[in-house]
């Protein structure tokens, strides 16, 4: 469920029909409802209540500061995987103790700044890494507190961009060798090992292989016991899908009682970074129609946003609902269109051969599902500056990133003396 819906003949969020923010604010923009932020979050917390938790909200989803602080204030925490996360999540306001630091490529500016801070911990990807981490701690005279991450080599069955826990992933260490890693990690004399973290992929639709992954790291995590390396916190990802068309992924509380009857008696805290299933479906693109146009096979309908607004139509060929604004355009007779934006590239469609009712110049259309891996994923490709993001909280519109102008694009660039 969320807040998105049509009421007295237009599409609303919770309580602000969209047309009047585009109206205020103009087209394209994000638009995220507080409401349905607040309760996925609660949903997805509350679900795992029985067992002893942190939930390390996955930014890199939605890394908006407001988006960040209103997770701060549930009492989330955050997955960071580079150090502009962790500028972003500290200014949020998220308590230190709750970041943990995921990534395979953390620069050692990266790893003092996140020592300096003190978060909770690194997912440790390579014993190359480990070196990294080691050293930069002995330097600062202090210990760093690490998690492994292990590559349970599980097929999460989702699109092979967005999978992570294959052997031919770049992610984590082989479970073949990880008691030896955990071993060697143990034996640094600047780390503390904590956790062990695995996470195999994204937008999953079925509990089985987060099961079949736990299972194979809890073998590890009684290993590692058995040869004094007890893990305190064991981090099992984030990963759990939505609905964009017609999934029908496991809810939070399918997941926890899968995995329950697994950890109950375990001595740990659970971790979990779950991102799209919290921000997903809290989020639309709002965008309009500029023209219609008969090509030679197909008819298109040119929008204002575009593939540099939101790449997952073109770059995994993600299905995101579009939805007329206006409920009487909604019911009009259906044709098979592409919706397609300014940018100067086949590629750039938000959908293809898409049965849509007729649409004309100047009729609004929100891009569903767009909360999660929309903005964040966006750029300033073909000189178009960046949208704004929105939050409808209590019948409020409140602007939580302003258009960018074209000075901001522009911004840092210079004009060598030699050029002038
Ligand atoms: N933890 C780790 C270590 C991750 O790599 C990810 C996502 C998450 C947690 C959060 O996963 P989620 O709960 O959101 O599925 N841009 C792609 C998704 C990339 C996901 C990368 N890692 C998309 O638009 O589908």
């Amino acid at each position: 469920m969320n807040d998105f819906q049509y009421r007295e003949g237009e599409l609303y969020c919770e309580d602000v029909p969209l047309s009047r923010i585009a109206k205020e604010v103009g087209t394209p923009c994000y638009v995220y409802s507080h409401h349905t932020l607040v309760r996925h979050f609660r949903v997805y917390d509350s679900a795992f209540q029985n067992i002893p938790h942190i939930v390390a909200f996955a930014m890199k989803a939605n890394s908006n500061l407001a988006v960040l602080r209103m997770m701060a204030k549930e009492g989330s925490g955050v997955d960071i995987v580079s150090g502009g996360e962790l500028f972003r999540a500290l200014k949020a306001g998220v308590p230190p103790g709750k970041i943990v630091f995921a990534g395979v490529g953390k620069k050692p500016e990266e790893i003092r700044d996140a020592l300096k801070a003190d978060i909770l911990m690194f997912n440790v990807e390579s014993s190359a890494e480990l070196q990294a981490i080691n050293d930069v701690a002995a330097s600062m005279g202090v210990k760093a507190r690490v998690a492994l991450r292990i590559n349970p080599d599980i097929d999460p069955k989702t699109h092979p961009y967005i999978s992570t826990g294959l052997k031919k992933s770049k992610f984590g260490i082989a479970a073949d060798r990880a008691i030896e890693e955990f071993k060697a990690a143990a034996a640094f004399s600047h780390i503390e090992v904590v956790g062990l973290h695995a996470h195999i992929g994204s937008q999953l639709t079925q509990v089985a292989p987060f099961v079949e992954s736990l299972k194979k790291v809890l073998t590890m995590v009684q290993t590692l016991a058995e040869q004094g390396i007890p893990i305190r916190y064991l981090n099992i990802g984030g990963g759990l899908g939505i609905t964009y068309s017609d999934e029908t992924p496991p809810e939070p509380k399918d997941l926890a009682a899968a995995i329950f009857p697994l950890v109950r008696d375990l001595k740990c805290v659970l971790i979990m970074e779950p991102g799209r299933v919290i921000v997903g479906n809290a989020g639309v693109l709002l965008t309009k129609v500029l023209y219609t146009k008969d090509g030679e096979t197909k008819r298109f309908l040119i929008v204002d946003a575009a593939m540099n607004d939101l790449i997952r139509p073109s770059l995994y060929d993600a299905h995101h609902d579009i939805k007329p604004v206006y409920e009487n355009v909604a019911r009009g007779a259906k044709e098979t269109v592409d919706v397609v934006g300014p940018v100067c590239e086949s590629g750039d469609f938000l959908a293809k051969d898409r049965a849509m009712p007729e649409m004309n110049a100047g009729d609004l259309m929100a891009v569903m599902s767009a909360g999660a891996y929309g903005f964040v994923m966006s750029s300033n490709y073909n000189s178009r500056p960046r949208v704004p993001e929105v939050l409808v909280h209590e019948g409020q519109i409140h602007v939580i990133r302003a258009r960018e102008s074209y000075d901001d694009l522009v911004h840092g660039e210079q004009i060598p003396a030699f050029l002038s």
